[in-house]
C-alpha cells in the first residue's frame, strides 16, 4: 500500500495527475477489502482473561529457520530432533509417548537461545510467546503465582512455543535477602506446573547462568541444550553469510576476519559485520575491505572491554 502511494505521490509531481488520482482511487478501494491486521491480543482466542493475558506476554510470528542457524552439527542435530518429535506427535501420542516439550538452554549472551527460540517456533509454523517476566514477577506473592497459573492455563489451550527469557531472574531477580525465600516458592510452583504440564505447547527456559540453576531444576526439563561461544569455523561460516546478504562487494579474507573475532559471540560478530557495511554504504563506498571488518572487530572489543562507570 505505502509503496503504491510513493509511485502516485511520484506520478503527480511529474504532472501526471490523471494516472496519480486513478492510482488512489484503486488504493482507496484495496483498502475496503483488507481485514485489519490481528493484533497480539487477538491470537489468544479466550476473550476472558485476554487483556491480563497480552500483558504478560509479546507475541511473534517468527519466520526464522533452523537453517539460520550456524551451530555445531551436535546441536543441529538435537534441534532437528525436537523439531521433528513435535511434528510427528500424533504417532508419539499413540503410543503413549510424548515429545520433548519442555527446554532449558543455556549458555554466554548472543549465541542463539532467543534465536533458537524463533528458529523453533519458524519451524513449526508456531507463534511464539515471550513470556514477560517483569510483568509477571509483582511484589505480591498470590499474584504472582496466579499469573504463571495463568500463562500454563494458556499452554493448555494456545499451542506455541512459550519462551522465559532470563529465566534465571525467577530465582534471583529481587535480590533483596528477605525476600529470597518467596522467590523460592515462585520458582517452586512454577516447577511443579512444568512437572504436571503434558499439552502441545513447547516449552523453553532460557539462562546465560545454567551453572547457578540447581540439580532440581533440570530433572523437569526434557532436554538442556547448552550454548557456548562460536569456533573459529562457525564464526567464519557466520561472516559469510552475513556479508553475502550485504549490498557491498566483498574482496575479504574470511579467516582472517574470523580469527580476528574469536572469543567474541555470533552477535558481537554479526554486529560488527552490519557496522563495517554501515560504514562503507555512509562514506559512499561498495567494496568491502578485510580491513574494514577487523577494524569494525577491534571497535567491537573495545566497546565491550569498556566498564561503565
Ligand atoms: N548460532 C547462531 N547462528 C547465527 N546467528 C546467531 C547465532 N547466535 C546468535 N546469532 C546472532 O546474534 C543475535 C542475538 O542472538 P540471541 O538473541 O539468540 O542471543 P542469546 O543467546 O539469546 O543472548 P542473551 O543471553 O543475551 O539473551 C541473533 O539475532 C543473530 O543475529
Ligand atoms: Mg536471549
Amino acid at each position: 500500500m505505502s509503496i503504491a502511494m510513493q509511485v502516485a505521490a511520484g506520478e503527480a509531481r511529474k504532472g501526471h495527475t490523471e494516472f496519480s488520482e486513478e492510482l488512489r482511487r484503486m488504493i482507496e478501494k484495496a483498502k475496503e477489502h483488507i481485514a485489519p491486521r490481528q493484533t497480539a491480543g487477538e491470537t489468544i482466542p479466550f476473550a476472558a482473561a485476554r487483556g491480563e493475558l497480552s500483558e504478560l506476554f509479546a507475541v511473534f510470528h517468527p519466520q526464522t529457520k533452523l537453517a539460520d542457524m550456524v551451530l555445531p552439527e551436535a546441536m543441529q542435530a538435537r534441534m532437528a530432533r525436537i523439531v521433528d518429535e513435535h511434528r510427528q506427535m500424533a504417532l508419539l501420542r499413540g503410543h503413549n509417548l510424548h515429545p520433548r516439550q519442555k527446554l532449558l538452554l543455556s549458555g554466554p549472551p548472543g549465541c542463539g537461545k532467543t534465536m533458537t527460540a524463533h528458529a523453533l517456533a519458524g519451524e513449526l509454523g508456531l507463534p511464539l510467546f515471550v513470556v514477560r517476566l517483569d510483568a509477571l514477577m509483582t511484589k505480591f506473592l498470590g499474584e504472582t503465582a496466579a499469573k504463571l497459573r495463568l500463562i500454563f492455563d494458556s499452554m493448555e489451550k494456545v499451542r506455541a512455543v512459550y519462551l522465559f527469557d532470563e529465566f534465571d531472574s525467577i530465582g534471583t531477580e529481587r535480590g533483596n535477602p528477605g525476600d529470597v525465600g518467596e522467590m523460592r516458592r515462585v520458582l517452586n510452583s512454577f516447577l511443579m506446573l512444568l512437572e504436571g504440564y503434558r499439552g502441545n505447547s513447547l516449552v523453553i527456559a532460557a539462562t546465560n547462568h545454567g551453572h547457578a540453576l540447581d540439580q532440581a531444576l533440570f530433572r523437569r526439563f526434557d532436554d538442556l541444550l547448552s550454548f557456548a561461544l562460536p569456533s573459529i569455523d562457525l564464526l567464519t561460516e557466520t561472516i559469510r553469510r552475513r556479508l553475502a546478504m550485504s549490498p557491498t562487494k566483498a574482496s575479504v579474507s574470511l579467516v582472517k576476519v574470523a580469527t580476528a573475532g574469536e572469543g567474541l559471540s555470533y552477535a558481537e560478530v554479526v554486529r560488527a559485520c552490519d557496522e563495517a557495511i554501515k560504514f562503507l554504504l555512509l562514506a559512499g563506498r561498495s567494496d568491502l575491505k578485510t580491513a574494514d571488518l577487523l577494524a569494525a572487530l577491534e571497535e567491537r572489543r573495545s566497546f565491550l572491554n569498556r566498564t561503565i562507570l
